[in-house]
């Protein structure tokens, strides 16, 4: 019987493309640059305006998206941008497309292909990401218009009794037919399963499922024949939910996120960023900071990040939907990516701290 290892080893032997993912996946993470999540879909990027007070038309997210990309020294710390169905097919003022303006500077477009979290029929309360229909045709179309990676988010509540088994497998599954129909079409897949940080729950129990996940993740992963040295993981760092009581420091929450990720991921996969998933800037900075300084043994994959919030706040709301604040919120952008690669040479040092020096 072929194994989906031998399948993988025939595909990387035969297949020109196969080296071509490897030298694609490792460049996102290479010279301690990360990438950086502005596929927000519509109505989340509309929910952030109107919390702001700014209109919610297509004229603004694109020029909320514009100010962003043409960010000055934006490639000093970004390698890859994630872009989203609406932007991959918007313009610059002056008429060039998102994905040239980013090519140019040399960083790589990259977009979200799934089509969001629905509910998942028999699990109350729980979600599947959809976005397999029709995916084949949709990469294509991607990578006609420069996109060289692809991200599907798989969300998970964490409680008492979620997320269950169903949800786990469902997801994971999905995840793998996602990474390897990009890696069919020659694009990288950064694989994203996220458990949430909203609630109540403890940096142990994030553990125990994140554990659980990327298991499954990778079981999957496996199973599809997925080439795990062209792929990125994009997944939470092990934390506890924002309204736990205990907030351990940084140095012990690096430690049990790192025993988490040795335990699951195999040293063959490509490099892991994080997301954000709400953190300040500073404390997202600060603990990838942290794992990037932990224990004395290096680490077998690149450590980094894929930071929407972390990196788009405070610009937002600098930004105001003023063009007139362009240059201040790109000047809070280019601080904030900075700060990002500053983490994962471990040389972060806190904005508040900078302050008082
Ligand atoms: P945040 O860093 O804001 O969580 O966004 C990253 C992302 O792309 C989530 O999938």
């Amino acid at each position: 019987m072929t194994t989906s290892a031998t399948r993988v080893a025939e595909r990387l032997v035969g297949a020109p493309s196969m080296p071509a993912l490897v030298a694609a996946a490792n460049a996102l993470v290479a010279g301690d640059k990360g990438l950086l999540a502005i596929d927000e879909s519509i109505p989340t990027c509309n929910k952030r305006f109107a919390r702001l007070g700014i209109a919610q038309t297509e004229h603004n997210r694109r020029a909320y998206r514009e100010m962003i990309v043409t960010t000055p020294s934006l490639a000093d710390s970004i390698s890859g941008v994630i872009l989203c169905d609406e932007t991959i097919h918007q313009h610059t003022s002056g008429g060039e497309a998102f994905a040239t303006v980013l090519v140019n500077v040399g960083i790589v477009p990259g977009i979200k292909v799934d089509l969001g979290a629905k509910p998942l029929a028999g699990h109350p309360g729980e979600t599947v990401t959809e976005g397999l229909d029709g995916l084949r045709e949709r990469l294509a179309e991607y990578a006609g218009l420069g996109a060289r990676f692809a991200k599907w988010r798989a969300v998970f509540t964490v409680g008492e009794t979620v997320p269950s088994r169903g949800c786990i497998q469902a997801n994971a599954h999905a995840l793998a037919r996602y990474a390897g129909l990009c890696q069919e079409a020659g694009l990288v897949p950064v694989v994203g399963p996220e458990l949430l940080m909203a609630g109540a729950h403890t940096a142990a129990r994030c553990g125990e499922i994140t554990e659980a996940v990327l298991r499954e993740v990778f079981s999957q992963l496996h199973t599809q024949g997925v080439l795990v040295e062209g792929m990125l993981l994009k997944t939470n760092m092990v934390v506890p939910g924002f309204s736990c009581p205990i907030q351990p420091p940084v140095e012990e929450l690096a430690q049990t996120t790192l025993c988490c990720l040795r335990r699951t991921v195999p040293a063959a996969v490509a490099g892991i960023v994080f997301l954000s998933g709400g953190q300040s800037g500073d404390l997202a900075s600060a603990r990838l900071n942290a794992i990037n300084t932990a224990g004395r043994q290096p680490l077998p994959w690149p450590v980094g990040f894929s930071f929407g919030r972390a990196i788009q706040q405070p610009a937002l709301s600098i930004w105001d939907g003023r063009d007139t604040n362009a240059g201040a919120a790109q000047h809070a952008i280019a601080q904030r990516a900075r700060n990002n690669r500053d983490a994962r040479r471990g040389a972060y040092v806190p904005t508040a701290l900078l302050a008082h020096a």
